[in-house]
């Protein structure tokens, strides 16, 4: 996203007053970016820092007593500001243990009507034995001249581990033997534990680690009033502590899908454990839980899209599904030989194909909005498109291959002025920024649950009320009727003219605590965040030699992908797995964009909010050592 349009920032500094060259968002700048725009967010209460550990320490803790005000061009672990005292922390801050006792140490959900809402309270908590971090005095951190080498990283990677005891030092509940106050050295950085440790001694037995997430802490956020905090964040997901050979996780193919927080997982076993029935037809009580259950999850993603009524939200498996029910029951109605439906050239095949089998079935047209060279949409030619002919628009908000936020807003409102309804593909959207049907206004909105931290298998259509209760039915069956005699059926209106069968109900359930959770950390602060870490990426893949970044559109989302010279991405892409590092190369689903900057396949690191600078760090380091070969 453009740092212009995120809500708070209009007064940031300039980073080039911050000692940053280029106006790359270094920690420091970061940190001043989420300082003032998180004292912008109500209920913000602690006077921690906003994204100070970014690249470092956990400025949650209440005890470590880590160095403001580092030489511009560090790599900062500081900026740490104040000492808060554990008493003006909220309780997710104060949580000592590392990641994998998150799992047990999600609350019981009690009753059927008091459903865990998906933020851990961290509530009946059981201190692990073995408590996995020391703080020895070790090799001082090393500062960070804005070009990363393996020195570089090697110091940061040094650096961040100090972090991770301070993070859990926050606890008032810590174990006596881990010290209060971590070493300083004379640079000004927090000495450190072996460095890769976190490699080297990931969970065993009983042990688990958190990864040195470089955290970003953000206080006040949404109504836990929590700090936004990557480390606590990781915590969240249980999977990120996996190892791959012998390397811990480090998950960035976010495009492809997103992990589960620990709250979907749990709401989905509930759902089993509690609930399970068939909805809508029976005066049981499961039926009830079940109905309720699934019914909240659609007012949930109401909400969560800005759209008017319930009845505009389709339950379907995800994106391709959807797209493909408005191509069959609209497209079937609406359109006939001559007809011109218009997609951009970014387009994933899902918002492909299903209009190139519709066309031929009618004897349509498809036109193709063209991209310039950084891979953004061109307005005007894309407005030479319309004639009489055209029916409709349907583009992604996000490109999934190249990440360009497209000008949705602008593109809807030029097919509007032309009498032509539209489609948007929000797969690639939901998951990093704030979406507003009522604002955007287009006809059709579609998503996958699995993208935006919910299960697979689950997703939305959504369509203006009227314009869904105009289209035919495009399966027949139980579920979406309202009488049926063999002489002739009647539907109900939507959403359930659409939901034929027996749905994905649990998968529903568990998107609506997905949605709940992003919810909670704010999808303006989720877009921030990505933002700073996609600037950083951006910076550092440049600086290696041979790489070439395909898409590099000034609006963008999360997605970087490139090619290295004399590498095949899939080689990249396994060389890439075995120091545990998952993106996923080939053509993204997506083959006419690549085919327009002259490519078969990119490798593309994905981002999401639970991702580090650290972990780009490893990224970067990896593929040099790629290039080097
Ligand atoms: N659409 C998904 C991707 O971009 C599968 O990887």
């Amino acid at each position: 996203m453009s740092i212009a349009n995120l809500p708070g920032t209009d007064s940031l500094p300039d980073p080039a007053q911050l000692g940053v060259a280029g106006g790359l968002p270094e920690a420091n700048w970061l940190e001043a970016l989420a300082n003032q725009f998180f004292q912008a967010v109500p209920g913000s209460t602690t006077s921690t820092s906003g994204l100070a550990g970014l690249h470092g320490a956990s400025t949650s803790s209440p005890a470590s007593a880590i160095p403001a005000g580092l030489p511009a061009g560090t790599t900062s672990i500081a900026g740490a500001g104040l000492p808060v005292s554990p008493a003006a922390l909220p309780s997710t801050a104060l949580n000592p243990l590392p990641d994998l006792a998150s799992t047990s140490a999600t609350p019981p959900i009690v009753g059927y009507e008091t459903i865990n809402p998906g933020w851990p309270d961290q509530g009946g908590l059981t201190l692990p034995s073995v408590f996995p971090f020391s703080a020895t005095t070790g090799i001082p951190a090393t500062p960070f001249d804005g070009l990363l080498n393996d020195a570089d990283l090697l110091g940061l990677l040094e650096a961040s581990v100090a972090s991770v005891p301070a993070l859990s030092l926050a606890s008032a509940h810590a174990p006596a033997h881990v010290p209060t106050h971590l070493p300083v050295s004379s640079t000004g950085l927090v000495s450190s534990t072996p460095s890769f440790y976190f490699l080297e001694h990931a969970h065993s037995s009983n042990e688990s680690v958190q990864i040195p997430g470089r955290s970003a802490v953000v206080p006040g956020i949404a109504s836990s009033q929590a700090p936004f905090d990557v480390n606590l964040i990781r915590r969240d997901f249980p999977i990120l502590q996996e190892r791959v050979n012998g390397r811990q996780l480090i998950w960035l193919d976010n495009a492809a899908t997103t992990q589960k927080p620990q709250s979907v997982i749990d709401r989905v076993s509930y759902f089993y454990e509690h609930e399970n029935s068939n909805i809508h037809r029976a005066a049981h009580e499961l039926a009830a839980r079940a109905t309720d259950a699934y019914e909240g999850a659609r007012e949930k993603v109401r909400g969560f899209l800005n759209a008017r009524s319930v009845n505009e939200i389709v339950f379907v498996r995800g994106t391709t599904e959807a797209i493909n029910l408005v191509a069959k029951s609209w497209g079937g109605q609406n359109l006939k030989e001559g007809d011109e439906i218009i997609v951009s050239h970014l387009e994933h095949h899902a918002n492909i194909v299903p209009w190139q089998q519709i066309a031929a079935e009618k004897g349509a047209k498809i036109r193709v909005i063209p991209v310039d060279d950084t891979g953004q949409i061109l307005l005007d030619a894309y407005e030479k498109l319309f004639n009489s002919r055209t029916k409709l628009v349907s583009f992604t908000q996000v490109s999934n291959a190249l990440g360009t936020v497209t000008p949705a807003a602008e593109i809807i409102g030029i097919a509007h002025k032309h009498g032509v309804k539209v489609l948007l593909d929000g797969a690639q959207s939901v998951s990093h920024m704030r979406v507003d049907l009522q604002a955007l206004n287009p006809d059709f909105f579609v998503f996958s649950g699995h993208k935006v931290f919910g299960p697979t298998g689950i997703g939305v259509l959504y369509g203006r009320e009227e314009l869904l209760n105009s289209m035919p039915p495009w399966q027949g069956g139980g579920n979406m009727i309202k009488d049926v005699s063999f002489e002739h059926t009647e539907y109900h209106a939507a959403p359930g003219r659409f939901e034929a069968g027996t749905g994905n109900i649990a998968d529903a359930v568990g998107l609506g605590a997905a949605i709940d959770y992003v919810t909670r950390l704010g999808m303006d602060n989720i877009a921030l965040y990505e933002h700073g870490l996609l600037e950083y990426a951006t910076h550092h893949l440049r600086q290696i030699p041979g790489l070439r970044l395909i898409g590099t559109a000034a609006d963008k989302a999360s997605v970087l992908s490139f090619v290295l010279e004399g590498h095949k991405t899939e080689e990249v892409g396994s060389a890439l797995n075995q120091d545990g590092i998952a993106v996923r190369s080939g053509h993204h689903c997506a083959q006419p964009i690549l085919r327009r900057f002259g490519l078969e396949a990119t490798v593309r690191p994905s981002l999401a909010f639970y991702n580090t600078c650290a972990e780009i760090d490893a990224l970067v380091a990896s593929i040099r050592r790629i290039q080097r070969k």
